[in-house]
């Protein structure tokens, strides 16, 4: 098989998009605001892992949205699937390589907040790394020092707070906690996060941020709120859940990534 980054930049074919998109849980409808898009597989893109999650394609989709040439992660690989935080390395190295510089990344989350509610969306400020482990454990060279200050980058969230505005649609700012899953939070859990700060809980993202800035990538990071965490309401949480809300607020962030991107220099 020739490596990943050679099949994707032949598909392209002169496109050179900067900014890549990973797509979260049921968010998949932002694929159908890709113009003229060019669809690979994962399974023909030499070290990228399928995902096993319903919800996630594992597809590269690449053409334009606002004008701007863009790929699209659509599927990604988590921490719980086989225990490797490292997972989506491989693939983020070959996006690197083909010569992306902006990393958004999209989830589906459990919100902390009562006034934070199902359908919302949240730009992630910062997070909290609550899985215990990091994806560049094992990372020999000194880059592995990675300093986390500002790893969501400021330009591109004012970027997406203007898009929002310009659209229209509220968006909430807060801070995003990284548990592995894929059980689901215990109240007492939801309790914790609560009193440490965290806005919102999710079990992706924060390792594919740690790769991101670690191979210089500007980064943002949106959650779609698909519940409240456990606890906070009567009922048990589930995936189907998940799966049945993230297009709710996920339109809303197709509106606003779309014009964001569209608006990006
Ligand atoms: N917890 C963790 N991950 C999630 C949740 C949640 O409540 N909702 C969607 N993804």
């Amino acid at each position: 098989m020739k490596p990943a980054s050679d099949t994707i930049v032949e598909a392209l074919n002169g496109l050179a998009p900067r900014i890549a998109l990973v797509l979260g849980s049921g968010l998949g409808g932002l694929v159908d605001a890709v113009e003229d898009p060019v669809r690979i597989p994962y399974g023909e893109l030499d070290g990228f892992p399928p995902s096993g999650v319903s919800g996630h394609a594992g597809e590269v989709v690449a053409g334009r949205i606002g004008g701007k040439p863009v790929l699209l992660l659509s599927g990604r690989v988590h921490y719980y699937e086989k225990g490797n935080a490292a997972a989506m390395r491989p693939v983020l190295e070959v996006l690197k390589g083909i010569g992306i510089e902006t990393l958004i990344l999209t989830n589906a989350a459990g919100s902390l907040r009562e006034d934070l509610e199902p359908g919302s969306v949240m730009l992630i400020e910062d997070h909290i790394n609550f899985s215990g482990t990091n994806p560049l454990i094992g990372e020999e060279r000194d880059a592995r020092f990675v300093g986390m200050t500002s790893a969501y980058n400021a330009a591109l969230r004012t970027a997406i707070e203007v898009a929002a505005a310009k659209e229209e649609i509220g968006i909430d700012k807060g801070v995003y906690m990284w548990f592995s899953g894929p059980s689901f939070e215990t109240p007492a859990e939801i309790r914790m996060a609560r009193t440490m700060g965290a806005d919102a809980v999710g079990m992706s993202t924060v390792p594919e941020v740690i790769i991101g800035r670690f191979l210089g990538l500007r980064c943002a990071a949106c959650s779609v709120i698909t519940n409240y965490g456990a606890g906070m309401t009567g009922g048990e949480l589930s995936h189907t859940e998940t799966k049945d809300m993230a297009p709710v607020g996920g339109k809303k962030l197709q509106a606003i990534l779309t014009r964001a991107i569209g608006d990006m220099a």
